[in-house]
């Protein structure tokens, strides 16, 4: 096979591509993520569901499957440790997915395969130091450094979305207070806006009619399209958001230095009424600044396929090198 499937697996969504070598998704497959108070069986038998799907479609062309897990993977990429979205604990994922799934099985985490497909393919080329962040559920984090994805002794670098920015803050399904993704991600932008909304704030008046008063109606992209068309109530939500975006990539900025900063996952689709806050923030709160050389902090342009086209690219190159 010349072909390579990639599984993204979120809090949300699971999406699958086929993808050729070149990095372009040349099929698709979609299922809702099983709720986290399901079994795990369940959410490997919707992603055994999709690549059968995909299989199905190039048979005989596909050398491997890459999976892009929302959670913690151990050193030995077989196992899920531990997933604050997911109901993976120690869950031996490959050999649960390889005893189902004929082509080879590669296991990684969502934003580490994210940040290899913006380097290899996205808004990263050419940079040999790079670092991502998918701003979906949660945070995602991957660091590309020297071309080389970091993955840290245990496997589990990269986990920015669980630094504490707040103390006392947000509680968060880590089990921790005041975690980096309590307050910079779609689910942030989500319970900001409920929050508004069902304080029946006059400053809500544009979200509060487009679900009828019902909070539990409001999602990401809902607030992301009312700002678009201009709310500005909905801008400033997302300009919170951005915000703290921007200060966690100072603090990241002072301990990685990299040269670009790619923002994904499903908030990057609010542009720059994100990316123009976080851009404002990181100059504010950069250590050095005004003295020091700056990342840039660029919009994935892989959209909400990198973790997918990322997981593909790198299952394909443990099977067929490059
Ligand atoms: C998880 C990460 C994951 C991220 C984005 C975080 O809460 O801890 O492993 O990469 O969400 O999906
Ligand atoms: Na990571
Ligand atoms: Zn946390």
């Amino acid at each position: 096979g010349d072909l390579a499937i990639g599984v993204d697996i979120g809090g949300t969504k699971v999406a699958a591509g086929i993808v050729d070598e070149q990095g372009a998704v040349v099929a698709r497959a979609r299922a809702d993520t099983p709720d986290r108070s399901v079994r795990p069986k369940v959410v490997e038998d919707t992603i055994v569901g999709v690549v059968n799907e995909l299989l199905q479609q190039a048979p005989g062309r596909i050398a491997a499957v890459g999976i892009g897990a929302a959670g913690f993977v151990a050193a030995d990429r077989a196992t899920i440790v531990f997933a604050p979205h997911l109901s993976w604990r120690q869950e031996p994922l490959r050999d649960r997915l390889s005893a189902l799934i004929e082509p080879p099985i590669f296991i990684d985490n969502d934003a580490n395969a994210a940040i290899w497909a913006e380097g290899k393919f996205g808004a990263a080329r050419g940079e040999t130091s790079a670092m991502m962040i998918t701003l979906g559920t949660g945070i995602g984090g991957g660091i590309l450094m020297n071309g080389e994805v970091i993955r840290g002794r245990f496997g589990i670098a990269g986990e920015f979305g669980h630094m504490q920015v707040v103390p006392a803050g947000h509680r968060c399904e880590c089990g921790n207070r005041g975690c980096w993704e309590q307050y910079a991600s779609g689910n942030a932008l989500v319970r900001e806006a409920r929050s508004l909304v069902a304080a029946n704030s006059p400053l809500a008046r544009d979200l509060y009619e487009r679900v009828q008063g019902d909070a539990s109606q409001l999602t990401g992209p809902l607030v992301t399209e009312v700002a678009k068309a201009g709310d500005r109530t909905a801008i400033e939500l997302l300009a919170e958001v951005g915000d703290w975006l921007g200060v966690g990539l100072a603090n990241l900025a002072a301990a990685f230095d990299p040269g670009a900063f790619v923002i994904g996952g499903g908030v990057s689709a609010a542009g720059d009424l994100l990316i123009e806050p976080a851009r404002a923030a990181f100059r504010r709160q950069l250590t050095g600044r005004g003295f020091r050389p700056e990342a840039r902090i660029v919009r994935a342009e892989l959209g909400n396929e990198a973790g997918m086209i990322g997981a593909a690219d790198l299952a394909r190159a443990s099977v067929l090198g490059g």
